[in-house]
């Protein structure tokens, strides 16, 4: 729009599409770490993109994160033209209840007058424990949801924040500043060329996995993420859709 041009957004966001090597950048005015609502902003341009993605029936993967959480509030209720499950993408990974993944897809639902389902798996549990939860039905039937998902919602972090916030033990996080991770998105850390340098075991979408999805969203924004989302696009399937904020942005274009 006229405003846009203006201010040069569309100008940044196609800059930052070919710099990062994906199918679509959106950036919204304003910085979301300083401006509480420029994060529903973020939220609502993920929900226009919904809409304008998915038509029928589709399942939507979606991981936890303060900017999902607002993503969530954003939502609208859904014409009969879209029936959609929410699921989480994958199982507990240190969150607060709120900024959980199940919590997001409950309240996803609640917004858009859609489904969701539950995926309750601790945070941290033995192989053994996990090779047999995952044959609980319940729990195989979210899986395979999971699999099928023709969407994914994801946040990007800063790999040490995410760390603390996860209160991941001393030695994990020595691991990580060794190996100068800098960015995390679905409980994977990432160096700057998007290596991985440690994850988070946890049953449900694992990242190779996301090669297989048609439409995948990562939704960040705030310039002291810039790094973090530098890192995670080096590794990102090239289908992936950024939506940030200009904040972010002027700082990832400074290369
Ligand atoms: C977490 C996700 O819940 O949220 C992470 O597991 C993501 O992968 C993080 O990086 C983002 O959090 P926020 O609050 O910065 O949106």
């Amino acid at each position: 729009g006229f405003i846009r041009d203006i201010i040069g957004i569309d100008e940044m966001e196609s800059n930052l599409k070919q710099m990062l090597g994906i199918k679509k950048v959106i950036i919204v005015s304003g910085d979301s770490e300083e401006t509480p609502w420029v994060k529903d902003e973020l939220g609502k341009a993920c929900v226009t993109s919904i809409n304008e993605n998915l038509m029928g029936e589709s399942i939507i993967a979606v991981t936890g994160g303060s900017t999902m959480a607002a993503v969530a509030d954003m939502m609208t209720p859904q014409s009969n033209e879209r029936e959609l499950v929410f699921v989480p993408a994958r199982g507990g990974i240190g969150e607060d209840v709120k900024n959980q993944a199940n919590t997001i897809c409950s309240k996803m639902a609640e917004k858009t007058g859609c489904k969701h389902r539950v995926l309750y798996v601790p945070d941290q549990v033995s192989e053994e424990m996990y090779r047999s939860m995952i044959k609980e039905p319940e729990i195989h039937e979210v899986l395979s949801l999971i699999k099928s998902a023709n969407m994914v919602l994801h946040g990007i972090g800063d790999a040490l924040k995410m760390a603390e916030r996860r209160k991941t033990a001393a030695e994990d996080i020595r691991k990580l500043e060794e190996s100068k991770a800098v960015g995390e998105a679905f409980g994977y850390y990432f160096n700057e060329v998007g290596e991985v340098i440690h994850k988070v075991q946890t049953i449900g979408m694992q990242l190779n996995d996301l090669n297989n999805v048609e439409h995948v969203i990562a939704i960040a924004g705030g310039a002291s993420k810039a790094k973090a989302i530098r890192a995670y696009m080096n590794r990102a399937p090239k289908n992936t859709v950024l939506i940030t904020d200009e904040a972010a942005a002027t700082e990832l274009l400074k290369g």
